[in-house]
């Protein structure tokens, strides 16, 4: 077992074998882009905190967490592919950076200080390389909760609810949803909640969060008819949101909201009834209510038509001047595109059959350990915020041998100047020579 302290601005952790977080993220941190003024994500947070105004918000809560408040008090199966090592960032077997703000759902309603709260943070996964990817991004947790031992003399739990319904402000869009609002099977209420109580604080969490979303497309189909209509963004096409059935180990029903956005339907948040337990577990048994998970950078990067997520890390001013928390949301002006080179690499997995020889029948076996995030990884430790895209381009077994081998394409590109030839032969080769040295594969 290897030991070693990692320092997280003023808090130390003891590293074990788990310990799988580059320095590049530990490095990246402490810049909480969230509450960075006049930046896209913070702008994105103030708007949709706005739209909430009686909910406590908690914007500094600290990124290292415990797989209890990660994952265990959630409800996540232990063999819930989540909490693998190819998917989250571990500090040692019980710490991790947390990959969701509903990390802190159970401490929160613990405290037990608001009837609503907003909690933005920044979180963090192992994930894919390209430009809608980046293993660090920020989400906006919110919830509401309602007490069945505080109701006013004569009124049900679900018309104190109905009441809190008609306060949202009113919208005309129209909004597709198919489903009821909750199935026996595929969508099931909970133990203890009646059809009427999850019926009237569904429509609090679906007219509260279609609110949010009217006023996020608002704003951004204000910024494109200030630059003009283009073929793919008539200024005036109605705005067309739909609700979808979902799952998430802590809520029950579940639902998603998709956005119809330039010809696809974008999942833009999840939400759900909190489970019961939670809310037992954090000793306030007698309160019920929902909760919902929104990504920000993706949201900043519709409303600013900002088309490559590495620009929220950019410290350039040629970025960052283009955006005001006073001014009228404005569509982004990319500065310069320079030029991307690809290089593709080819290599065989470490093969664990070759050593017997000959024929192996048992071809799977020779990969069981290789996973993609780990390319993806490397990839970003050698070469930072000037890699754009890593993505598979061929992939075979050799018949004989059972050895698979893959083919992946680097695309490399700086948002800030033109990359030399050099500069991009120097960095894949040594993306090349990590490969080698840390996944033990065979370059071709
Ligand atoms: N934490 C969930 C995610 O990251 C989102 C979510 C939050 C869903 C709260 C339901 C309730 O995907």
């Amino acid at each position: 077992v290897t030991s070693r302290d990692v320092k997280i601005e003023d808090k130390i952790y003891q590293a074990d074998e788990w310990m799988n977080t580059p320095s590049i993220i530990l490095s990246n941190i402490p810049r909480r882009l969230h509450l960075q003024q006049d930046h896209p994500v913070a702008i994105t947070r103030q708007l949709i905190e706005s739209r909430f105004p009686d909910y406590k918000t908690h914007n500094n809560l600290f990124p290292v967490v415990t797989v209890g408040q990660n994952f265990d008090s959630l409800g996540f199966p232990a063999d819930h592919i989540g909490r693998s090592r190819t998917d989250t960032y571990y500090l040692n077997k019980s710490t991790v950076l947390r990959t969701h703000t509903s990390a802190h759902q159970a401490d929160t309603f613990r405290a037990n200080e608001s009837a609503g709260y907003l909690i933005s943070a920044d979180v963090y996964r192992r994930d894919a390389v390209d430009r809608s990817h980046y293993p660090i991004f920020h989400q906006m947790e919110g919830a509401r909760v309602w007490d069945r031992d505080a109701l006013d003399a004569g009124k049900s739990f679900a018309q104190t609810v109905w009441e809190d319904v008609a306060k949202i402000p009113k919208h005309s869009i129209t909004v597709e949803d198919p489903n009821p609002s909750f199935h026996s099977e595929r969508n099931p209420l909970q133990d203890g909640h009646s059809a009427e109580e999850v019926e009237a604080m569904g429509a609090h969490l679906k007219r509260s969060l279609e609110d949010v979303v009217v006023a996020i497309f608002n704003a951004a189909k204000s910024a494109a008819a200030d630059a003009g209509e283009t073929p793919d963004t008539p200024a005036d096409e109605p705005l067309k949101v739909r609700w979808v059935e979902a799952y998430f180990p802590f809520t029950s029903p579940s639902w998603e909201l998709e956005v119809y956005w330039q010809g696809d339907w974008l999942e833009v948040l999840g939400c759900g009834i909190v489970k019961q337990s939670i809310l037992d577990n954090a000793g306030v048994p007698n309160k019920l209510g929902w909760a919902f998970g929104i990504g920000l950078d993706r949201i900043a990067m519709l409303l600013y038509w900002i088309p490559d997520i590495r620009l929220f890390w950019s410290t350039d001013p040629r970025f960052l001047s283009q955006f005001s928390s006073t001014a009228p949301i404005q569509r982004f002006v990319p500065f310069s595109k320079y030029p991307a080179c690809f290089k593709d690499v080819s290599f065989w997995l470490r093969s664990s059959t070759s050593a017997a020889g000959g024929l192996s029948r048992n071809a799977t076996t020779t990969s069981h350990d290789f996973h993609e995030n780990d390319v993806m990884e490397i990839a970003r430790d050698v070469c930072g915020d000037l890699v754009e895209d890593v993505r598979l381009v061929d992939e075979f077994v050799h018949p004989k041998t059972g050895r698979r081998s893959m083919c992946y394409r680097t695309n490399y590109r700086s948002l800030e100047r033109t990359l030399t030839n050099e500069e991009t032969n120097e960095l894949h080769g040594r993306f090349c020579q990590q490969l080698v040295e840390k996944l033990g594969v065979e370059l071709r």
